[in-house]
Order: C-alpha cells, then sequence, then structure tokens
C-alpha cells in the first residue's frame, strides 16, 4: 500500500513539529526516517496511524483521505512497533489474541503457533508470561501482533535501539523477509545511520520538523548539502 502526506503540518502548544510535509512511502518498499532527536519522527509516525491528526495537509491510505477511512480498518491496515514492545498482562497467546479481541474475533491455538513461527519463535512460547520473555522475543511477539491484523504497512519506531547486536540483526533479518515475501510496507525510525544505509530502499531525512531530504540511502553516504552532512557526521561520530 501507498502512504502517501501531503502539505502535512502539526502544531501543539502553539509549537509546530511538523512543517509542511510532503512524500510518498512506496509500496512494498522499506524506507527509513532519520533526524537528530526532537525532529519530529515519532510524530510523523503517529500521524501516519491516526494516533494524531494534522494540523493542516492530508495523509492518504493508496490514495484514499484518510478521513474517509474507516478509523478500525485504518488502524489494522497500518500496524505500528515501537521501542519498549509493550505487552499486556497474560500470555504471549493473550497479546497475540488481542487485535482481535478488540474486533470481537477471536484467534486459534493453531493460527497463533503459525504466526509465531513467522517471526521465528517456537510454539512452546505462547503460555509464558508476555511480561517474562527477553527483549529479543517481546520485539518478535510485537511484531507477530501486526502480523494478525495482516497490515499491509508497518511502522516501526527505534525496534532495536533496546537489544544487543545478535538480536538486533536477527529483527532486521525479520523485518527484512516480511518486506520482501509478504510486500509489507515498512516506514522505519532508527537512529543508527548503518542500518538505515544496508536496509533502506529510500531514506527520508528530517531536521527541526521538516522533511530535508529523501532519496536513496546514497543521501546519507554521499550527502549533497551541508545540513545532511553535519548530521550524518554527527550521528556516525
Ligand atoms: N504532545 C506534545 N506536546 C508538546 N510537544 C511535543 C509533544 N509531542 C512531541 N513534542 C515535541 O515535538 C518535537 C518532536 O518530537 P518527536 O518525539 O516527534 O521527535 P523524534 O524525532 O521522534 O525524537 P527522538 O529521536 O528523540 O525520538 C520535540 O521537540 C518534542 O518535545
Ligand atoms: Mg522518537
Amino acid at each position: 500500500m501507498v502512504l502517501e502526506l501531503q502539505n502535512v503540518s502539526f502544531t501543539i502548544d502553539h509549537t509546530t513539529i511538523l512543517k509542511n510535509i510532503t512524500g510518498r512511502f512506496h509500496k512494498g518498499k522499506i524506507t527509513t526516517l532519520v533526524g537528530p532527536s526532537g525532529a519530529g519522527k515519532t510524530t510523523l509516525l503517529k500521524l501516519c496511524n491516526n494516533l494524531l491528526t494534522p494540523t493542516s495537509g492530508t495523509l492518504y491510505l493508496d490514495g484514499q483521505p484518510f478521513s474517509e477511512i474507516e478509523p478500525t480498518v485504518l488502524r489494522r491496515e497500518v500496524g505500528m512497533a515501537l521501542q519498549a514492545a509493550p505487552m499486556i498482562n497474560g500470555s504471549v497467546y493473550d497479546n497475540l489474541q488481542l487485535p482481535r479481541k478488540l474486533a470481537n474475533q477471536s484467534l486459534s491455538i493453531t493460527e497463533a503457533e503459525k504466526f509465531l513461527h513467522a517471526v521465528g519463535l517456537s510454539s512452546s512460547l505462547l503460555q509464558q508470561v508476555a511480561n517474562d520473555l527477553s527483549g529479543g522475543q517481546r520485539q518478535r511477539v510485537s511484531i507477530a501482533r501486526t502480523l494478525v491484523n495482516h497490515s499491509h504497512v508497518l511502522l516501526l519506531d527505534e525496534i532495536t535501539s533496546a537489544l544487543d547486536r545478535t538480536a538486533v540483526s536477527e529483527i532486521e533479518q525479520l523485518i527484512t523477509t516480511l518486506n520482501q515475501q509478504h510486500g509489507v510496507t515498512i516506514i522505519w525510525i532508527t537512529h543508527n545511520l548503518q542500518q538505515a544505509i544496508a536496509l533502506s530502499d529510500n531514506v527520508w531525512v528530517m531536521v527541526d520538523g521538516e522533511l530535508i531530504a529523501t532519496g536513496e540511502p546514497t543521501i546519507l553516504t554521499h550527502p549533497t548539502n551541508e545540513v545532511i552532512r553535519q548530521f550524518v557526521e554527527g550521528a556516525l561520530r
């Protein structure tokens, strides 16, 4: 699915956090959002999931303005995973079933096992207390939960920041597989520029609420302007 922003601004408490952002997240591609802390990356991601509504401008999913899409449909189509991978109290199964429960449906054990396998976890974890899982396992369950919804777009906010190196590369591999084998459109905030360069088809560079550049990862390896160059140098230092 194509997610598009047109002249999107977001202001809260008289502070403009996002300034007139226009751009398109290409279908079936991995786009990473990079930029200094406070640039507005998380705010932009929340707009993409309708957790926030723009002050002005419009977001579109496959050409349809968000305002014309049923909120539950939008939430299902556009899944989100966060750094902390928050879990509800209960088992892994309870957590996987959550999206269905919210829609007054259920998830069979067999289906739940299938989703666990899809993220590389053993079905023996199904009845384990979710909050007892390791960071990497929690992140996988969090991603599996978005699969339960069959989301076509996945928003990821620094999902590997709290993980050790092995877990990071496992999660990177999982996201690449979801993208390549299931065609899921990925929008990924990362502060890890090596990760952005290695994994993305496209990069968005945000500074101070503005989208200052978009393009292939070469815009990071061969910056064409001073603002990007300074950001990249600082981030790689
Ligand atoms: N609800 C809010 N009320 C007021 N200011 C806010 C609110 N949410 C975010 N901000 C401000 O908006 C700016 C952008 O925040 P945002 O969380 O989107 O940045 P970010 O790029 O995700 O940063 P980081 O890399 O640190 O996660 C920050 O200056 C933040 O303080
Ligand atoms: Mg953030």
